[in-house]
C-alpha cells in the first residue's frame, strides 16, 4: 500500500482513492453489453497499485482539493492506463497481469484490443467533463503512449544509439501518463500554472525512474511477487535497461552474457534461465540502479518551486517507494 492513512492528507487521499475505485468499477459496469462489461472490468477488479489516481489526488492537494472533477480526472488517468495494459499485453503476448490471466490470454487478442479501445473511449467521455485545459493535455499524453509503444516495436533507427532510443521510448510510453496524472489533478483543483509545470517535470523524471525499476524487477522478482511473468521482456526480445547496458560498446566484461543476449531475439527454457541468472550477478544491475537514482534525484529537484507541506513530502516519499519497491 502506498498510503497508510495516518495524517489528514493521507486520510483525504484514501477517501479519494475509495471514490476512484467505485467510479472505475461503475464505468466498466456501464458497458451496454454484459460480456463487454465483464472484459472491461477484468483488470480493474484484479487491482493494481492505483499509482496514477494517487498522483492525481496529490496534484490536487496544491489547489482546491474539493475542486470539481478531481476524482473524474483520477479515473480518466487509470482508465487510460488500463486501456494501455489491454493493448500492451497483446503486443507482449503476456499471460498474467495483476496476478490474474491477461485479457488476451482469457478472451483472445481481438477482444483485448476492442475492449482496450472501449476503455479509452470511456475515458474520453469522462474527460469531456473536465476543465478545458485538461483535454489537450490528455490527448497529448495518449498520443505519446502510442508513439512510445510504436517506437519500442520498431526499434532504433540506423544512426540512433540504443540507449537514447530506450530513454525516448520509456519517457513516452510510461512517464507521459505519470506526468499527466499529476498535472490533471493540479489543473482540476485550479492550482497555479507554475505548480502544474513543476508537477509535470517531476512526473517525467519519476516516470522514467519507475520504468527503470520495472526493468530491474523483471530480472530480480518472481512472477508471484510481480503478478506478471518474470523475465518476460527477455522472453519476447524487449531489452530493458540492464540488458542495453551490457550490449553497449562501452560495457566491460560479461562475455557469456553478451553472447547470449546478442543471439536470438526471443528466449526460452534453459537459455532464458541462464541469462536471467547472469544478469542478476552482473554489474549492469547496479549501474541501472544508479541511473534510476539520478532520475529520482532530478524528480526531487523538480519539486523545488512547490510550496512545502505534506503533499510535497508525499511526493518526496514516492521517490523512496520507487527506489525500494519489490513488486
Ligand atoms: C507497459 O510497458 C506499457 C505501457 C506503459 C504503455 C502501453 C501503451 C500502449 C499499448 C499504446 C496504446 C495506448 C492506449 C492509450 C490505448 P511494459 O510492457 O514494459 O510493462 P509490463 O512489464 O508491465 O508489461
Ligand atoms: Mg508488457
Ligand atoms: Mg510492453
Amino acid at each position: 500500500r502506498l498510503v497508510v492513512g495516518e495524517s489528514a492528507l493521507e486520510r483525504r487521499v484514501l477517501r479519494g482513492l475509495e471514490q476512484v475505485e467505485t467510479r472505475l468499477l461503475k464505468c466498466a459496469g456501464e458497458a451496454e453489453d454484459p460480456r463487454l462489461a465483464e472484459v472491461a472490468g477484468h483488470l480493474i477488479a484484479a487491482g493494481g497499485k492505483r499509482l496514477r489516481p494517487l498522483l492525481t489526488l496529490l496534484g490536487a492537494e496544491f489547489g482546491d482539493v474539493r475542486g470539481e472533477g478531481v476524482i473524474e480526472a483520477a479515473v480518466v488517468a487509470e482508465l487510460i492506463h488500463t486501456a494501455s495494459l489491454h493493448h500492451d499485453d497483446v503486443m507482449d503476448e503476456a499471460l498474467l497481469r495483476h496476478g490474474v490471466s491477461s485479457v488476451n490470454a482469457r478472451w483472445g487478442n481481438t477482444v483485448a484490443v476492442r475492449s482496450g479501445n472501449w476503455l479509452l473511449a470511456r475515458a474520453a467521455r469522462l474527460s469531456a467533463s473536465l476543465a478545458p485545459e485538461a483535454i489537450p493535455l490528455q490527448a497529448e499524453a495518449s498520443e505519446r503512449l502510442v508513439r512510445g509503444q510504436l517506437r519500442e516495436l520498431v526499434g532504433p533507427d540506423g544512426a540512433e544509439r540504443r540507449l537514447s532510443h530506450y530513454f525516448a521510448v520509456i519517457s513516452d510510453k510510461s512517464a507521459s501518463l505519470i506526468s499527466l496524472s499529476l498535472r490533471l489533478g493540479a489543473v482540476q483543483a485550479g492550482a497555479p500554472a507554475g505548480v502544474g509545470e513543476a508537477l509535470a517535470a517531476y512526473g517525467e523524471h519519476l516516470g522514467v525512474a519507475f520504468q527503470i525499476s520495472d526493468d530491474l524487477l523483471d530480472i530480480t522478482s518472481s512472477s508471484a511477487e510481480l503478478g506478471k511473468e518474470q523475465g518476460k521482456d527477455l522472453a519476447v526480445g524487449v531489452a530493458g535497461l540492464p540488458v542495453l547496458l551490457v550490449l553497449d560498446d562501452a560495457w566491460p566484461g560479461d562475455e557469456e552474457l553478451r553472447s547470449l543476449l546478442s543471439g536470438a531475439q526471443a528466449m526460452r527454457g534453459q537459455q532464458h534461465e541462464r541469462t536471467l541468472a547472469l544478469l542478476q550477478r552482473s554489474g549492469c544491475m547496479a549501474r541501472a540502479r544508479g541511473i534510476m537514482d539520478e532520475r529520482l534525484a532530478a524528480a526531487r529537484a523538480s519539486l523545488g518551486p512547490l510550496p512545502p507541506g505534506p503533499a510535497r513530502k508525499a511526493l518526496e516519499s514516492l521517490c523512496e517507494f520507487v527506489a525500494t519497491r519489490t513488486a
